[in-house]
């Protein structure tokens, strides 16, 4: 694979012609420094074979693992790390602490479960009762400053509430993540996170397998010669934000890193995102 192509988050857009999104090995680059990598695979309902599922993709190329305590995944994601035999820092594990209570020692929790040192980003999952959740933004700051995680930042949350939480503490979130996919999503929330170098992760990107039988998304799919799933990861990439598709099988593993040789022209892209009514494969869209 060629070098590693760096990506600067405020240029994440990409546009024809440009190199950033031709690689699974590009990335992005956080207001941190670290490198995020452009895809990565979401573990919610992973199957009881967590460790294979997780070796087998990171064989295949995932570099970017995203998973949270609710999804019993964190144990078998360290234990294939380990066991796939890659160095630690060519992996980007995401995991998330609920908004109550000390998200400090959640934060203690989660790295005993992944029997890892650090994680590269934690996320505040969702809004706390009565505020926007600086009590829980403190605690994961702490954990930065202790090395518990390289990056933090949010999951669910809606402009407003980043605002009063920025208000609040003086820290921007690096990331938001958030369901996304062309038939749920937010245009201003999108304008929103790319003024601010807030990166989106896109939580149940293929829409929880619900609507990759759309027929406007099938015809389109056939023109490119790929699959509805492949068009729906590619038109994130070209937004610049990180799809997190979550699959059990290898042949889906496979199938959406082949997402890397086409790209979409901007009237396709204007296509999928007028595809946009809100929808969420789990009820509603959170953030707004
Ligand atoms: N922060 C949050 O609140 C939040 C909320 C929701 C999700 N997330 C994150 O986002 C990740 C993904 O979301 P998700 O699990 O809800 O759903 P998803 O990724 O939108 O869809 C997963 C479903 O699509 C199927 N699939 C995968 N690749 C496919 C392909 N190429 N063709 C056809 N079907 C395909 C999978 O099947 P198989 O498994 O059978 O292969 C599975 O049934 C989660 O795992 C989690 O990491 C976060």
């Amino acid at each position: 694979m060629d070098a590693v192509v760096q990506q600067d988050l405020r240029e994440a857009t990409w546009r024809p012609g440009e190199p950033g999104l031709v690689s699974p090995e590009a990335c992005h680059i956080l207001p941190s420094g670290n490198r995020m990598p452009l895809l990565g695979l979401g573990t919610r309902d992973l199957n009881v074979h967590t460790v294979d599922t997780v070796c087998g993709a990171l064989e295949l190329g995932y570099r970017l693992i995203d998973t949270a305590p609710a999804y019993h995944t964190q144990r078998g994601i360290g234990d294939a790390i380990r066991a796939c035999g890659f160095e630690r820092h060519d992996i980007f594990v995401v995991t998330k602490v609920e908004p109550r209570g000390d998200t400090y020692a959640a934060m203690h929790k989660c790295l005993a479960q992944l029997k890892l040192e650090y994680v590269d980003l934690a996320l505040v999952q969702g809004l706390p009762e009565r505020d926007a959740g600086d009590f829980a933004w403190h605690g994961l700051r702490r954990a930065k400053r202790d090395g518990l995680t390289r990056d933090i930042g949010l999951s669910g949350y809606p402009i407003d509430c980043v605002e009063e939480l920025v208000y609040g503490t003086g820290e921007m979130p690096a990331c938001n993540q958030l369901e996304w996919s062309p038939f749920g999503h937010s245009p201003r929330m999108l304008d929103f996170c790319r003024d601010n170098g807030i990166l989106i992760l896109a939580a149940s990107p293929l829409t929880h397998a619900r609507r990759l039988n759309d027929d406007k998304l099938g015809t389109m799919a056939a023109r490119y010669g790929k699959t509805p799933a492949q068009l729906v990861i590619r038109w994130n990439l070209q937004l610049g934000v990180v799809p997190l598709p979550k699959a059990n099988h290898t042949s889906h593993l496979r199938e959406n890193l082949g997402v890397f040789d086409f790209e979409i022209t901007p009237l396709d892209m204007t296509r999928l995102n007028a595809l946009n009514e809100h929808y969420s494969p789990h009820g509603k869209l959170d953030y707004l």
